[in-house]
């Protein structure tokens, strides 16, 4: 793709997104940080591609994944005042409706539309689909790594806040803010499986899932800047100290340091 494609496409996004604002200060909140976690996810995509090596159209690509990878989250937020999929819609199928209904890519070379909508369409996905190409399992596999890379930040934002003040949340919490964990979820993370969202029950399931997430980073790069971030002593601190919990982090952390020795 051209280098003004990606600018053009920059312009397109800010103002789609604008027009999602309202009269309701709640929504627009959510969607003023949607925006700023696109443009972060942008900058971790950046950091991928630098580190994976990608040439500078590749890198184009991702970027534009990374702008575009959930665009569908503005319509779903200003319609469901919810970003949860399971009582709304699902948003990387919508993000892939509003691609498509905007003509966004159409100015793109075929090949490079097909790696963005797929990408858009599997960034949320609990698991990777097995069928896809070399390329454009990359950047999957990249814009899930750069995603999770800003919702580590954004959530470890949110549980200190919540820390300082219980009270003080403007956030809608999914689940109770209560000690207790599932032992499916603990056990899940104790073992490294992915969780099944249907299983999570307390505000403490949502940070061990996410926790979990760790297990799923696809690059030693990502794990190496989740590492540098200091994520994981931060998250666990927020949970109960069982023994369960305490080996978790220990396997975890063992996980991680072989993980960055054992490149890419
Ligand atoms: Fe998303």
């Amino acid at each position: 793709m051209e280098p003004r494609w990606l600018d053009e496409l920059k312009g397109w996004f800010a103002e789609f997104t604008n027009r999602f604002f309202c009269q309701d200060e709640y929504v627009n909140l959510h969607l003023r940080l949607k925006q700023e976690h696109t443009a972060r996810t942008r900058e971790q995509i950046l950091y991928l591609a630098e580190r994976l090596g990608l040439d500078e159209n590749k890198t184009r690509v991702a970027e534009t994944i990374a702008l575009l990878h959930d665009v569908g989250r503005f319509p779903q937020f200003a319609k469901y005042r919810t970003y949860n999929d399971t009582r709304s819609v699902n948003h990387c199928c919508l993000g892939v409706e509003v691609l498509h209904q905007e003509k966004v890519l159409e100015s793109l070379p075929p090949q490079e539309q097909q790696w963005i909508r797929t990408a858009v369409a599997h960034h949320g996905r609990k698991a990777l689909p097995a069928d896809l190409d070399d390329d454009t399992l990359l950047f999957l596999k990249m814009i899930r790594d750069a995603d999770k890379l800003d919702i580590f930040r954004i959530v470890a934002d949110i549980y200190r806040l919540h820390k300082r003040d219980p009270k003080s949340l403007s956030f809608e919490l999914e689940l109770p803010d209560e000690p207790r964990m599932s032992p499916e979820v603990v056990d899940a993370v104790l073992n490294g499986r992915l969780i099944e969202y249907g299983s999570l029950r307390t505000l403490n399931d949502i940070r061990l899932c996410q926790i979990g997430w760790v297990y799923d980073l696809n690059f030693a790069a990502s794990v190496e800047r989740f590492d540098a971030g200091n994520y994981l002593d931060e998250l666990f601190s927020y949970l109960p100290q069982t023994p369960d919990i305490v080996e978790a982090h220990r396997r975890i952390r063992r996980y991680m340091d072989e993980r960055v020795t054992r490149k890419p």
